[in-house]
């Protein structure tokens, strides 16, 4: 289980690591866009930012049970391109979009941790299974306002 072990610890690493850059991205866009579409918009991204704030806390957890460092700041690899301030502060559509590519990336490793994880560590894979409930959930809020904000 020693290597396999090692590996789990590596994929819930990068899990925290993708939630705490969706986290400075939510945050970011949910102050940085302007106009009246744009505010329902930073208000869902501000009620997620707690629920991702939510799933760090639980990876994080789940590292130190396991004996591993949780990462600070300088082991924290940011790749979130399509996910930044858009120069178009009124570009609500463009962000929509990234929120949909940052919750489907965040769903497709989940699901790769739980695979993982079978017949292995049944504990990881419950949380992992738990989070990809709350992640399935922003992404059909976010699918919502896509066909919504599409239309002009
Ligand atoms: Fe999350
Ligand atoms: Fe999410």
């Amino acid at each position: 289980m020693s290597g396999k072990r090692d590996e789990i610890i590596a994929a819930l690493v990068k899990a925290y690591t993708m939630e705490v850059e969706t986290i400075v991205n939510y945050l970011s866009l949910s102050i940085h866009l302007d106009g009246v579409r744009a505010d329902f918009i930073k208000q869902a991204l501000r009620a997620d930012i707690q629920g991702e704030i939510g799933h760090a806390q639980q990876l994080g957890q789940r590292l130190k049970q396991l004996g591993s460092t949780v990462p600070g700041s300088q082991k924290i690899p940011m790749t979130q391109t399509y996910l930044q301030p858009p120069a178009d502060t009124t570009d609500v559509v463009s962000v929509i979009k990234g929120v949909i590519k940052a919750e489907e990336d965040a769903l497709a490793h989940y699901r790769s941790i739980a695979r993982l994880c079978e017949g292995d560590d049944y504990v990881t894979q419950d949380l992992v299974i738990t989070i990809m409930g709350d992640e399935e959930g922003h992404l059909q809020q976010f699918h919502g306002y896509l066909m919504e904000y599409a239309k002009g």
